[in-house]
């Protein structure tokens, strides 16, 4: 497994108007981004953090549940605030990477598929992953 950078971190909100204005107005975040690629059912909007060489930031993906029956609503139903919701890694080879996992035995939820960034991307299950639900990301070829 060939681990990168800390991409995005995956947070679940019930309101996103208030949410955009927390980290805007508590937080200092000055630069939002919609998805690339809308995401079924879900509100998604990017907040970048500052890096040292001024490009690709980590992020924070605020997402809201447009629907009962998206992939994040049952954890809205029991985290009727939100909160923190899964950490995205980058890799370089998104096949490889799954590849390895699987041989692991590590449970990965659903097929690979395209993200919120229009890069391929699937998920691993937190009961195999120090409770923590894993998001892993192609690399994008190009700076955001
Ligand atoms: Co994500």
């Amino acid at each position: 497994m060939k681990l990168g950078r800390i991409n995005h971190i995956g947070v679940v909100v019930p309101d996103m108007d208030q949410a955009v204005a927390f980290w805007r107005d508590v937080m200092g975040a000055t630069s939002f981004h919609e998805a690339d690629v809308p995401q079924d059912g879900l509100n998604i909007i990017f907040v970048d953090t500052p890096s040292d060489n001024g490009l690709n930031g980590t992020q924070m993906e605020l997402i809201q549940p447009l629907r009962d029956d998206t992939a994040v609503s049952p954890f809205l139903a029991k985290n009727p605030a939100g909160g923190q919701h899964h950490v995205c890694f980058e890799v370089p080879d998104i096949e490889a990477a799954r590849a390895e996992f699987e041989a692991q035995g590590k449970r990965v939820l659903g097929p690979t598929r395209i993200g919120a960034h229009g890069t391929p991307i699937f998920f691993v299950h937190p009961k195999d992953m120090g409770g923590i639900l894993t998001e892993i990301l192609e690399t994008p070829k190009e700076a955001h």
